[in-house]
């Protein structure tokens, strides 16, 4: 109804815009505002209208009427000025007309965020394909055949040129450490932000295509505690010089020892709440020191190099920093979420 207001408001700008005699400034009173006119009627129309929109209805509709004796007035002080040619823009006293600005996607906005951190710091961007195939995404880093993520539940495969090949959506930026390897000789020190695609069921929690960003660092003596540091300084820039960070145990394939790193609950500051499980704190990536046997499959020395590397989820550390109840808000596009960032 309110949409149908705002056509008839369209309606009235573009007749006002035709207003150059005085018989064309009658023409607009009695079609609008004389006792048979439209506002008119439309006020008396009012009783029909569904009492949960009578209100917000009522007030719009009142908005339209002064908007058209305004109109009225203005031009008759042009009209009996002698001016016919007078626009409505002519008057500065008149309210502007505003327009709806895009702004950056929330997602945008962190993934370049993350990338100057990263770029400060010496990272390179490099960003792989997102259909890989299972060498990639799998085998060379060091995730046999039998391990649990190559199963069908759980990847997206699909058929591709090479028939002895298997191709698949990535399922993780990690494939981008070994095309890097691959035509790079260390030092290497890259980020690689992208889409990743799993096979989920739609959650609050996930959803089957999120975005990822991967790190990667090898030289000669890279050691745990650069990754730490780099992996801290990270933590602190994007979400805050006071966050508390700390790093547990964890497994991957590609990585020994492996590690997840937690930032401190933002809402509870460590006390214990649902948002963090009451454990005080919220996981945000994995991590390691790349697996010897991960340098085999790209000719890398291992007695020669070390490394680390690290993959975080780019929604869910925005779930956290944001305290967004919902991950699929990211994609609904509405636009009372989307500006508030
Ligand atoms: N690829 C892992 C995942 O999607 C995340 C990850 C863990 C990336 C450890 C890494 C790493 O580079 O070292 O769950």
């Amino acid at each position: 109804m309110i949409d149908n207001l705002e056509k008839f408001k369209k309606e009235i700008e573009e007749k006002a815009s035709q207003i150059t005699s005085p018989e064309a400034l009658e023409e607009f009173r009695l079609y609008y505002l004389s006792r048979k006119g439209l506002l008119n009627d439309l006020f008396e129309n009012l009783k029909n209208i569904d009492k949960s929109i009578k209100g917000s209805y009522g007030k719009a509709l009142n908005d339209l009427k002064n908007f058209a004796i305004e109109i009225f007035e203005v031009k008759s002080k042009y009209i009996s000025k002698g001016k016919t040619k007078g626009s409505m823009i002519d008057d500065y006293t008149l309210p502007g007309k505003t327009f709806n600005t895009g702004s950056k996607h929330l997602l945008t906005q962190a993934l370049e965020d993350i990338t100057k951190i990263f770029e400060r710091i010496g990272f390179k961007v490099y960003e792989g394909p997102e259909i890989e195939d299972e060498y990639h995404n799998f085998d060379a880093l060091n995730t046999p055949d039998y391990h649990p993520s190559r199963d069908m539940q759980d990847t997206f495969y699909i058929s591709g040129k090479d028939k002895d090949k298997k191709y698949l959506l990535r399922t993780h930026t990690s494939p981008g450490q070994i095309r890097v390897m691959e035509n790079q000789q260390p030092p290497v020190r890259v980020i690689v932000p992208g889409k990743s695609y799993r096979n989920e069921a739609i959650s609050s929690r996930s959803l089957s295509m999120f975005h990822q960003v991967e790190g990667l660092y090898v030289d000669k003596n890279v050691t745990f505690r650069e990754l730490k540091g780099t992996l801290d300084f990270f933590a602190k820039e994007f979400f805050g010089k006071d966050i508390k960070t700390r790093l547990r145990p964890s497994f991957f394939p590609f990585t020994e020892p492996s590690g997840e790193m937690d930032v401190e609950c933002f809402l509870c500051k460590s006390k214990g709440c649902r948002i963090c499980k009451y454990t005080g704190w919220l996981e945000i990536l994995g991590c390691g020191m790349v697996d010897p046997d991960v340098f085999k499959f790209v000719n890398y020395d291992p007695e020669v190099y070390s490394g680390f590397a690290f993959g975080m989820g780019i929604e869910r550390t925005l779930l956290i920093r944001h305290g967004i109840p919902d991950i699929r808000m990211f994609y609904e596009n509405d636009v009372r979420f989307l500006k508030q960032f």
